[in-house]
């Protein structure tokens, strides 16, 4: 069974997909059951820093970096999206990136709090709930 917005991956073709409605079945690709992706909190020094999704209140919404330590955008190794679900899991967006961007995502909302999530190609799912203190 699977569960609203949960991220899974193939690890032959690499095929990534996120649950819109959930289901009773498994998924498959490749003849084999796709890896369900665990959001990482924390890291080895300077791992998390890198990677944790760092999300501030704005005037007219919130804005989500990745991380507190600005993370590489290199051709080989860069953030390929950012999304912010509301806590309620309701409202949904994706920015999708590519190398030499800036990870970074706007979102005009009138929110209270959001989940920020962001796949690093190389590292993996990150995820942050809490909004940073830098403008308290
Ligand atoms: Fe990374």
């Amino acid at each position: 069974m699977t569960k609203i917005l949960e991220m899974y991956k193939c690890n032959i073709c690499g095929n990534f997909v996120e649950v819109v409605l959930p289901g009773a079945g498994e998924l498959v690709c490749c003849g084999q059951p796709m890896e369900r992706m665990r959001e990482q909190t924390q890291g080895e020094e300077m791992v998390g820093e890198k990677h944790v999704p760092v999300i501030s209140k704005m005037e007219n919404g919130v804005e989500v970096k990745v991380g507190s330590i600005a993370h590489p955008m290199e051709d080989n190794h860069y953030i390929q999206f950012i999304e912010v679900n509301s806590l309620d899991k309701r409202y949904v967006k994706r920015k999708y990136l590519y190398p030499h961007e800036e990870p970074v995502l706007n979102l005009k909302c009138s929110c209270d709090k959001v989940i920020a999530r962001e796949l690093c190609n190389i590292h993996g799912l990150w995820i942050s709930e809490d909004w940073s203190d830098k403008d308290d």
